[in-house]
């Protein structure tokens, strides 16, 4: 069977492409987020996930605003990164793993979460340089297969926080009901805090982040009361991205716990944050019978 080998979570602003491009990770500015990363290498070199669930929402790359799925799931066997328009290099295209994919889209259909499957899906820098952080020196070939896995929070209206809750928890199901022996790790990009646009550009609430940051550890059904538009009050109008954090949450059980976490604002203009979580197996296999 395929279990849940653990949960990350990280920012995912577009400059960090660049700041790869440029070599600049030991610059005062960016030091605090690259070395986040470090225990996060340590860890997966013992951990060794087969495959990747990359949890993110697309923003403009693949979906525009004509046509724009609450839900989708990738069910490719490749996926190519293309110009977004940030200036950042394009990185490798990742390998797909089309049967879990379809396994995870069935079990979500037959569950009443109708989401749109993507045989071809044009991958962005929320999916792109979480890759990059995670496997720095992977050069051509990432050494995972990867599920990508699309909340809108772009085009209103958006799910409600309850509903990625539900989402993450059938994801959960979904993964551990694939009956090859697969090591999965969930990775939702997005969030903390931010807001690019309008009079309050600029936007970052440390407070809200480090309240988030601990919930999402020991109570994340707290962050699934809050209403889209109190969300938009306290994150800013991107930080609705906490979704994606929501979803991966409920996928890895009832109880984690946290291997590291580290946060590092303003990250361009967001509450940038790193977090790596690890399941508690006792307390899964307790949900489970
Ligand atoms: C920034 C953050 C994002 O999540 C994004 O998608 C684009 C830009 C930023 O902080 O600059
Ligand atoms: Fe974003």
């Amino acid at each position: 069977m395929a279990h849940i080998i653990g949960g990350i979570t990280t920012s995912h602003v577009p400059s960090i492409g660049n700041a790869i491009h440029r070599g600049e990770q030991q610059t005062p500015y960016w030091k605090p987020f690259f070395d986040a990363f470090k225990p996060l290498h340590a860890w997966l070199k013992t951990a060794k996930p087969d495959v990747i669930v990359v949890v993110y929402n697309d923003h403009g790359l693949n979906f525009f605003l004509d046509a724009m799925p609450t839900f989708a799931i990738g069910a490719a066997s490749t996926y190519h990164n293309a110009d977004e328009g940030w200036g950042i290099p394009v990185v490798p295209s990742f390998n797909g793993h089309p049967k879990l994919s379809w396994h995870i889209i069935e079990d979500m259909v037959e569950h009443e979460f109708d989401v749109t499957s993507c045989q071809e899906l044009k991958v962005d820098h929320a999916f792109t340089l979480p890759m990059k952080l995670l496997y720095p020196d992977a050069g051509e070939d990432w050494p995972v297969k990867v599920v990508p896995v699309l909340i809108n929070s772009v085009q209103h209206p958006l799910p409600s926080a309850a509903r990625c809750w539900k989402l993450g928890q059938e994801l959960g199901h979904a993964i551990r009901s694939y009956p090859e022996d697969t090591r999965v790790l969930i990775v939702a990009t997005g969030g903390l805090s931010h807001q690019l646009d309008g009079t309050r550009a600029g936007f970052i609430n440390r407070d809200f982040d480090l309240m988030c940051m601990e919930k999402i550890v020991s109570d994340p059904e707290a962050l699934t009361r809050f209403t889209n538009r109190e969300l938009i009050e306290q994150a800013g109008s991107q930080g609705v991205e906490l979704m994606t954090w929501i979803a991966m949450r409920a996928a890895l059980g009832s109880h984690v716990h946290e291997v590291s976490s580290t946060y590092c604002a303003p990250l361009s203009n967001t509450g940038g944050a790193v977090m790596l979580l690890e399941p508690d197996l006792g307390a899964v296999q307790m949900a489970a019978e």
